[in-house]
């Protein structure tokens, strides 16, 4: 099991009355999960700047009957096969459709292949959710 150390934080009240606040709104139930939640984040963020292996998810909101647009997205797909750990395709109404792209991979290639899918023509809307493999964070 992992030691746990205890260490003393000195800081401007109202500083830790705002950080409190948040930690309100965010649903955490004491401010150690919310220090290590932050610190987390920071060494996720080292990880994409140092081009060190990432994941995340990709979702493209899209018109399915646009056939040259789907042509694109599967072509861009294929060509990133090795980033791409799954691919799950919702349709949502008569339309429209939700894909989530599991990817993973060094971060130039995921933000290259991100960049691809969602500047593709009719995507209506795409957004990135930038992780880890979780190796290097505890
Ligand atoms: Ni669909």
């Amino acid at each position: 099991m992992t030691e746990l150390v205890r260490f003393g934080v000195s800081l401007e009240n109202q500083l830790l009355q705002r950080f409190d606040a948040r930690l309100k709104e965010k649903q955490y139930t004491n401010r150690s999960e919310a220090i290590r939640d932050l610190i987390r984040e920071d060494l996720v963020k080292k990880e994409w700047q140092e081009n060190k292996e990432v994941t995340g998810a990709i979702t493209l909101i899209y018109n399915h009957q646009k056939r040259q647009l789907l042509n694109r997205l599967m072509d861009v797909q294929h060509d990133y096969h090795d980033n791409i750990l799954s691919t799950q395709h919702i349709h949502l109404d008569d339309y429209n459709c939700l894909e989530i792209i599991a990817v993973k991979g060094r971060p130039r290639q995921i933000e290259e292949l991100y960049g691809k899918l969602k500047s593709a023509k009719g995507v209506k809307h795409g957004c990135f959710a930038a992780s880890t493999t979780g190796r290097r964070v505890i």
